[in-house]
């Protein structure tokens, strides 16, 4: 996996936005969903385009498409906030779910659903998930999906620990890892510190 820390003034402002323990869910949410958009951006900078004829209001020329939209497996719960401004700038893309809770004594991810089909014939995949910290999620996700035949994979998330970094580089999988900004570490509950909390929390509230 190559790993990309995207360096963004903006991305730190909306990023402390988050972290605030005093922001509202509401708050939380738009601010992750503008995350979103400047990370997927960045994640498609260097897209594969084809050509394609347009005319303008004065003549015809020579115009681009996205050769292709790539499908989007936002990782539930706290990856769908990332899913509606990841839609704003790939409003053609198919979305698969991948649902998984981590247990918070083992670490290990538990994973309830997955839309993800068996065969994916070489098609992209971004995969949303806004925390990585020990990787356990974002690495089954990945797992999963090579599996499945996934053309050109890409992870985002908006924080992650350098352990869970470490994870995804050392894995051997193939892809590319879009990150908005990297933390100190983990503490012995496996949260990212400083952090923000709990990113589906923080969307979705805490029921019991
Ligand atoms: C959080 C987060 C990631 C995962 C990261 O989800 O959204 O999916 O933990 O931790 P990891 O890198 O150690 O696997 P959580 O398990 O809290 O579920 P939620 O999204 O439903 O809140």
């Amino acid at each position: 996996m190559n790993v990309e820390i995207i360096n963004h003034n903006l991305i730190l402002e909306r990023l402390s936005t988050l972290r605030d323990s005093q922001t509202s869910n509401k708050l939380f949410r738009q601010n992750i969903r503008d995350l979103s958009v400047f990370l997927v951006y960045e994640a498609l900078r260097k897209t594969e385009l084809e050509r394609r004829e347009i005319d303008t209001p004065l003549t015809a020329t020579n115009g681009w498409a996205l050769s292709t939209s790539p499908i989007l497996v936002p990782i539930v719960r706290a990856g769908l906030g990332m899913l509606d401004g990841a839609l704003s700038v790939l409003p053609d893309s198919n979305v698969c779910f991948l649902g998984a809770r981590r247990d918070e004594e083992t670490f290990q991810p538990d994973v309830y659903m997955n839309t993800i089909p068996a065969e994916l014939n070489g098609a992209d995949v971004i995969v949303l998930d806004p925390m990585l910290a020990t990787g356990g999620s974002l690495l089954h996700a990945l797992q999963v999906i090579a599996e499945s035949g996934a053309g050109r994979i890409t992870a985002i998330s908006i924080l992650a620990a350098p352990e869970g970094i470490e994870a995804v580089v050392s894995s051997g999988l193939n892809g590319h890892l879009f990150v908005g900004e990297v933390d100190e570490g983990l503490n012995e509950s496996a949260f990212i510190v400083p952090g923000l909390g709990d990113a589906g929390d923080r969307q979705f509230g805490q029921i019991n």
